[in-house]
């Protein structure tokens, strides 16, 4: 089977090394890829969707897999496109799509659909924003449209909420929008991951990622700077609660509004004291929580996907091991508010019991690795208990190092 999978980041390094592990033979390709992921995936050019999609047709590509979210919507849609193409694709059609790009069309269908959610007003101008707020903080605050994981703000008092209407509306930081004002809701976070085929869908090990860059959960938001996985984690009812009241009516509320979905669909939930709640949806796998999920599956996940991607969702594909698979994130001198490149990255061949995806490096003159982003590396490990899988994984990851690196001490102990 020829595949082509979209994106460059860590979670798609994981999604190819899945692909690559399965017992159905892939010759995997990838755009745009990375020095990283080229050890496994053959690199594609393209430019735009429309252009990537007549690469896939010239190379007979059997599956399209969309690691990230941005093609999704752009141009006509590369589900879009592929189906066109009659090329099977692993991620939703642009309209479907929404349910990411548009937090608004989100909050819409969850009240539609009668899905738990914080309450929210949509508005335009500061004035409005000032009125839906009411005094009443914590509040939380939405830009309504792609932002690239900058446009959330949780702010604990007037001040920070008037900086950040002040950049949003005033500076129009983001572009033209609308923004949401969110009730603020309280309590841990869980990521869910179902492989929705049409109607039907399949509920994946579950996971937590850890957004703040400095230990205890301090300092600014990253794109993810760890990540739990265990089956573990769906304690009690858990997972039938979560099944009954969110997946199950989401997936059947996508099919009764005709929105065909098939690929990965993530909820960002907060389990509140009113039970589970969604804060968001995401139309692809998390990052860096495919890093932590994807080593735990067991089966063939090459043909999950590919056999998803055609409309038969096959529940005996895929199983996931038992006990506990961490990820931890090395990010580069001054990230999140910029990055360093070039720093040169050692070690790396001592790494032996974990593995190592790449996020953001590349190969420099000398073939040594050396940073590229502000994510660098994720090492993950696993182990029997949680314990055991943090020891592993801090074990292995300070054999790693390079200038500057930014790394959390707290992977896998705060918030359990
Ligand atoms: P989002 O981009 O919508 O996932 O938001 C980023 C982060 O902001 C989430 O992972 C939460 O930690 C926090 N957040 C978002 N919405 C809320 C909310 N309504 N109440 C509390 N925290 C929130
Ligand atoms: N880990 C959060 C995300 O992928 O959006």
């Amino acid at each position: 089977m020829k595949v082509l999978v979209v994106g460059k980041g860590g979670r798609e390094h994981a999604i190819i090394t899945a692909l690559h592990e399965s017992p159905t033979e892939t010759e995997i390709y990838t755009f745009p890829g990375s020095d990283a992921i080229f050890k496994l995936a053959k690199p594609v050019e393209a430019d735009g969707v429309a252009s990537l999609v007549a690469k896939m047709k010239e190379l007979k590509i059997d599956l399209c897999v969309a690691g990230e979210e941005s093609y999704l919507v752009k141009d006509e849609g590369l589900a879009n496109a592929c189906a066109a193409a009659g090329i099977p694709c692993w991620g939703p059609p642009k309209e479907a799509a929404q349910l990411e790009a548009s937090k608004e069309f989100a909050k819409e269908f969850m009240v539609r659909q009668s899905i738990p959610t914080g309450g929210y007003s949509s508005v335009e101008t500061v004035e409005e924003a000032r009125r839906a707020i009411g005094g009443q903080y914590p509040t939380v605050l939405k830009f309504d449209g792609l932002a690239a994981g900058k446009g959330v703000a949780v702010c604990s008092n007037e001040e920070d909420a008037e900086a950040f209407l002040d950049e949003v509306l005033g500076h129009r930081k983001f572009g033209g929008g609308r923004l949401l004002v969110e009730e603020y809701l309280e309590g841990p976070e869980i990521s869910i991951f179902a492989s929705v085929v049409d109607g039907a869908y399949q509920i994946l090990a579950p996971a937590r990622d850890y957004k703040r860059i400095y230990d205890a959960d301090e300092g600014p938001n990253t794109g993810g700077m760890g990540a739990v996985s265990s089956l573990e984690m769906f304690e009690g009812d858990l997972r039938k609660v979560i099944d009954e009241r969110i997946v199950q009516p989401t997936v059947e509320g996508l099919q009764n509004e005709g929105l065909p979905y098939r690929g990965f669909l993530y909820f960002g939930l907060m389990l509140t004291a009113q039970g589970p709640k969604v804060i968001e949806y995401n139309c692809r796998f998390g990052d860096p929580e495919a890093e932590a999920v994807l080593p735990m599956v067991v089966g063939d996940f090459a043909a999950h996907v590919f056999e998803g991607a055609k409309g038969v969702l096959n529940p005996d594909l895929i199983t996931f091991k038992s006990g506990w698979s961490i990820c931890l994130v090395s990010a580069s001198a001054s990230y999140p508010a910029g990055s360093r490149s070039g720093d040169v990255i050692s070690g790396l061949e001592k790494v032996s019991d974990a593995r190592v995806f790449h996020a953001g490096t590349k190969l420099n003159d000398s073939g040594q690795f050396e940073t590229a982003g502000g994510r660098v590396l994720v090492i993950v490990a696993d182990g029997s208990t949680r314990e055991g899988a943090v020891a592993n994984v801090y074990r292995e990851s300070d054999k790693v190092s390079f200038d500057g690196m930014q790394r959390r001490t707290d992977i896998g102990t705060r918030n359990f």
